[in-house]
């Protein structure tokens, strides 16, 4: 007879982002738990979330959760979303308490461990950084090492990232890490950059290009699928037995120039 735990260890990780930002999470946890299923949804068509309301960020995430629960039956879920976990994952944890959830934060604490020079540029949406979620993880951060973070806002950065726009992303980067300079290794300048938006690892080509390979950039794909596995390993639901497949969705549509990923384009929810 098969068992509940076998069954549940079967189904698939839920995971969201406001568009295609949440593949470079994605791309990390399918590196991490290689058998495991994946169902991705793009809320593209409500895009982008960083530059609106909490009370938008809210709405948008319990929808998105609802249908992942209620169509796909998902064990666990990622949100691939900075801004969404800083407005909705206290609230989503407590209205699905049997639901395991992991969230994605901006990697202050070891962006703060590596760097030499003590001065941390953060990039992140309008919202992310407004949220009280966010001042708590850097004054946390603050009071146990003395490190600067140069905090930068990035409005329109992930919206272009979205639409492919290549000269739009590369002119947006470069006003923003000007408006955060100087970069290198020498004291006084930034010598670690992170990524606080899972839409920017599709810009680090430019970034890099930008600020030269001295300075460390730093996106949380890798830590979300480790805190992912040690949750699934907790509960005993780590797939040991699947192919690992990914099924793609989207509230609208979608260009994935940035990510070469093919998404089909689905109903509104
Ligand atoms: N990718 C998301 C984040 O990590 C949101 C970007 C947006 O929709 O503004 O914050």
């Amino acid at each position: 007879m098969t068992s509940i735990g076998h069954l549940e260890r079967h189904e698939p990780i839920g995971i969201f982002d406001s568009g295609i930002g949440g593949l470079s999470i994605l791309r990390a946890l399918r590196t991490q738990l290689p058998q495991e299923d994946f169902v991705y949804i793009a809320d593209n068509a409500h895009a982008p979330y960083g530059e609106r309301s909490d009370d938008y960020v809210i709405a948008r995430s319990r929808a998105i959760v609802q249908r992942l629960r209620g169509e796909h039956s998902i064990k666990l879920l990622v949100i691939a979303c900075n801004t969404a976990t800083a407005a909705a994952i206290d609230l989503l944890r407590a209205e699905h308490p049997d639901l395991p959830v992991v969230g994605v934060e901006p990697a202050l604490k070891p962006a703060a461990a590596i760097s030499r020079t003590g001065r941390v540029g953060v990039m992140a949406t309008r919202g992310t950084l407004a949220s009280a979620r966010f001042c708590a993880l850097q004054a946390g951060i603050c009071a146990q090492a003395p490190t600067r973070f140069v905090l930068q806002a990035c409005d329109g950065l992930a919206d272009a990232i979205e639409r492919g726009d290549q000269p739009a992303v590369q002119a947006l980067c470069a006003s923003y890490t000007q408006a955060m300079a100087p970069f290198g290794a020498q004291a006084g300048q930034i010598d670690t950059l992170v990524l606080g938006c899972t839409h920017y690892p599709f810009a680090q080509h430019e970034l890099t290009a930008l600020l030269g390979p001295q300075v460390r950039i730093i996106e949380p794909g890798p830590a979300v699928a480790l805190q992912t596995q040690r949750l699934l390993q907790a509960a005993g639901q780590i797939n040991t037995e699947g192919a690992g497949s990914v099924r793609l969705l989207s509230t609208g549509a979608i260009a994935l120039r940035a990510t070469g990923c093919q998404v089909s384009p689905q109903r509104p929810c």
